[in-house]
């Protein structure tokens, strides 16, 4: 299998295409479909903040297997607005659009690794890992 894929995200179609791909992925990788399922919903929401607020960026998958453990991580990035509080984004419950503020709070819960680096006007990349165990 291929040690990395990724998937650009243009229109809201790109975020179901993105989950599809990562469940896959996740699969190859030898999840089974618990962890499979939180990997997908990480990925949608990554891809669906890309989608809403950026407007545009890709999130690409990696296979992480050294000789202490086997994994794999995703990493979403886009060149949007950034973020400018990002402890803040982290709180549950804060949102800028209306919606749920769960997606970033949800993300770190569902993943084991998950870190932000944000730049406002330059973009935002965020990284999560979860272990096989
Ligand atoms: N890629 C991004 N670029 C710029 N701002 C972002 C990005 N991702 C998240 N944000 C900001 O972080 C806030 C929190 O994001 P989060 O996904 O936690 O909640 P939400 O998208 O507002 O609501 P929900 O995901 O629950 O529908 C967003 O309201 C937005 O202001
Ligand atoms: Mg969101």
């Amino acid at each position: 299998m291929d040690q990395n894929s990724c998937v650009t995200i243009q229109k809201e179609w790109d975020i179901v295409g993105a989950r599809q791909l990562g469940r896959e992925f996740s699969k190859k990788v030898g999840f089974g479909t618990v962890d499979q399922a939180r990997i997908a919903t990480a990925i949608s929401e990554l891809a669906r903040n890309i989608y809403l607020y950026a407007g545009n960026g890709r999130v690409c998958f990696e296979i992480i297997d050294n000789v202490e453990r086997k994994g794999m991580c995703m990493i979403a990035t886009d060149t949007g607005p950034g973020i400018k509080n990002i402890s803040q984004v982290m709180e549950d419950g804060f949102t800028t659009m209306g919606g749920l503020g769960a997606g970033l709070p949800g993300v770190k819960r569902l993943m084991d690794e998950f870190d932000i680096q944000s730049e406002v006007d330059k973009g935002t990349t965020i990284r999560a890992t979860k272990w096989l165990r």
